[in-house]
């Protein structure tokens, strides 16, 4: 079964040809980061026109790619949430549209599930069941997988996502957004013993998180060298260093925990914070020290991708799974 997949939740606009017999065929990507980057922040109403613009020549840029017309295909599927409601819009119009003429199935995805299974287009993918940390802009999960569909959330955040905290506190050192890889380019120049940030939640037990303890600190430790005149460059990346070990060190101990608790070995890591380099490095000593071993999607399958959602559209269509003739734009929607 040959799948299209489309993912319009934000502001990268990611079309990728899906087939449950030869894998990937063609993924492409755009990206909206330089038009949003003037307004430190996605603009939805941006967001959305920029999508209209951009996915019917991405469209048929993946099937030329892969050598194949519209009628070649066997289903269509998008992202049906969570994300920002008109930009979700646009992939799932499309999407609906695009399918109703071709006389072929469509289905909504959960972003969340494209993410927790992009590591499955990897040559070597993770069996179930497995342990997920789904690291991102809008979320931070721990996830037991048993199967598709078969999730168990066993944490998640209380307050702000990993990503979220990344992204503020970039903004608070005046870098640009996103700010998560702009942090951690800064922070490899960073003093790790100059400052020690809390571990926020990790001195109970549990494996629920909470970033916006930590964004107040970095603010408050910002405004004190701030006063005292030491705010200089390598104060900066002093800060940046602190914040990330905090974030990466908090993650690990919560991973440590969830591998424990479940008893399984394999771990799973996606969403855009899983690039981070300093995690993967940090969980990868972790593993190895229990004999487990850790699973990551390739570097540009980790943040927003139409491959993911191509991924799990053909697990889910092939099941049997279709919409029925509405579409689905679900703006907040748990996993
Ligand atoms: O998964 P994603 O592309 O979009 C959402 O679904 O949210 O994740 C984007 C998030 C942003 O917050 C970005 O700052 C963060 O992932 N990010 C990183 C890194 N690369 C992207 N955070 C830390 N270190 C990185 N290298
Ligand atoms: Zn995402």
């Amino acid at each position: 079964m040959r799948v299209l997949g489309i993912e319009t939740s934000c502001d990268e606009t990611g079309v990728a040809i899906y087939d449950t017999d030869r894998g990937l065929l063609s993924d492409t990507l755009y990206s909206q980061i330089a038009m949003h980057a003037e307004f430190g922040g996605v603009v939805p109403e941006l967001a959305s026109r920029d999508h209209t613009r951009k996915l019917l020549p991405l469209i048929q840029e993946v099937l030329d790619r892969a050598g194949l017309s519209r009628q070649d295909l066997d289903g269509i599927a998008y992202t049906a949430g969570p994300g920002l409601v008109g930009a979700l819009m646009v992939g799932a119009s499309t999407a609906h549209g695009m399918a109703r003429a071709l006389g072929i199935p469509v289905l909504g995805v959960h972003h969340m599930e494209g993410h927790l299974l992009a590591p499955m287009l990897e040559d070597e993918p993770p069996e179930f069941p497995f342990v997920a940390l789904l690291v991102s802009g809008g979320h931070t999960q721990l996830v037991e997988v048993h199967g598709l569909g078969q999730y168990h959330l066993l944490g998640e955040s209380v307050d702000d996502a990993a990503g979220e905290a990344f992204d503020k506190t970039a903004k608070m050192l005046d870098l640009a957004y996103p700010g998560g890889p702009e942090v951690a380019r800064l922070a490899e120049q960073g003093d790790p013993l100059r400052f020690r940030f809390p571990r926020p939640m990790t001195d109970r037990p549990g494996l629920d998180f909470s970033f916006s303890g930590l964004k107040t600190h970095t603010l408050t430790t910002l405004n004190a060298l701030r006063d005292s005149d030491q705010l200089d460059a390598q104060g900066r990346a002093d800060i940046a260093r602190a914040f990330e070990e905090a974030v990466v060190d908090t993650l690990v101990i919560k991973c440590r925990r969830a591998l424990d608790q479940t008893g399984l070995k394999r771990l799973v890591v996606a969403g855009g914070v899983s690039a981070n380099a300093r995690l993967r490095e940090r969980l990868g000593n972790e593993v190895a020290k229990r004999g487990a071993r850790a699973y990551y999607p390739r570097g540009r399958f980790c943040t927003d991708n139409g491959a993911m959602i191509a991924y799990v559209g053909a697990q889910r269509l092939l099941a049997g799974e279709h919409d029925s003739e509405a579409m689905q734009a679900v703006p907040r929607w748990p996993l």
